[in-house]
């Protein structure tokens, strides 16, 4: 499995972040399942694995306005940079200090009562491992919000012509796997599909920024011309514009 450098491709993930409804679409159908947390009347750790820059945590958080004095956060991000700029963006919102790590720790001192990993399980190394350590750092009580694509989402059909084109398998996960193995470790989840669209301005620039988001310095060696072509059948008026979806996958402690 290959793990991802986001710090190398920001600017392309930036450009698919601002050109798809997927975090507004995701934030949407999670809204209801945080009503699980209860009140905001009593302390709250959140564990926010594989942040990024915190953009999407932040509208999360800001969603649930748990006093800043009740909320304890915790990070998870191996891009340096990127981290730093979640705890900074997120320390508006607590009052208490921020808990930042490059790696997933084996074991938290306390249980979290909202982890959140939004589209991050594709690059795990050992993905079984992961998502046994995440539910052991989940509360009895707490909630778990994973998001993945399946293979039937656009971006990882691209993954899947890519890889082709090198004659390897694609190294990363889709929402199955996860799936998968979350069964096979009896871990009980529910599953829902939440469609979002990607919609931006047609020109071989744009389409390359999001080949670059997925494939990264691999786009030369892959070679990109088929891969621009792919999006020839989305072309609406100057736009491309693709109706894709991605999948939920919600644990509860208890
Ligand atoms: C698609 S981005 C999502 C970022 C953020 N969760 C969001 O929704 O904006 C995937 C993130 O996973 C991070 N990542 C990659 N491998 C990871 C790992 N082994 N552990 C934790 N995070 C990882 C990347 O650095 C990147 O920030």
């Amino acid at each position: 499995m290959a793990s991802k450098d986001f710090g190398m491709i920001a600017p392309d993930y930036d450009f698919f972040v601002s050109h798809s409804s997927e975090a507004e679409q995701d934030l949407r159908a999670f809204s209801p399942e945080l009503t699980h947390l209860g009140p905001p009347d009593r302390p709250l750790r959140v564990l926010d694995f594989g942040c990024g820059t915190g953009g999407f945590t932040e509208q999360v958080l800001k969603l649930l306005s748990w006093p800043p004095e009740l909320l304890e956060v915790s990070l998870v991000e191996p891009v340096p940079d990127q981290l730093q700029h979640a705890a900074s963006r997120l320390a508006l919102l607590t009052t208490q200090p921020i808990g930042t790590f490059s790696t997933l720790p084996d074991k938290f001192d306390r249980p979290f009562d909202l982890i959140v990993a939004h589209h991050v399980l594709y690059y795990m190394e050992d993905l079984s491992q992961t998502l046994r350590q995440l539910k052991r750092a989940l509360a009895p009580t707490g909630l778990m919000l994973l998001t993945m694509a399946s293979w039937q989402n656009f971006l990882m059909r691209l993954w899947q012509i890519g890889y082709a084109a090198l004659k390897r398998p694609v190294p990363h996960h889709a929402a199955e796997e996860v799936a998968a193995a979350l069964k096979q470790a009896g871990i009980e989840y529910r599953e829902t599909r939440v469609p979002y669209e990607i919609c931006f301005p047609d020109s071989a620039e744009n389409r390359r920024k999001i080949l670059r988001f997925l494939f990264g310095d691999l786009l030369p060696e892959i070679g990109e011309q088929n891969l621009l072509g792919e999006f020839a059948r989305y072309v609406n008026s100057g736009q491309i514009q693709i109706a894709t979806e991605c999948q939920h996958l919600v644990l509860k402690g208890i």
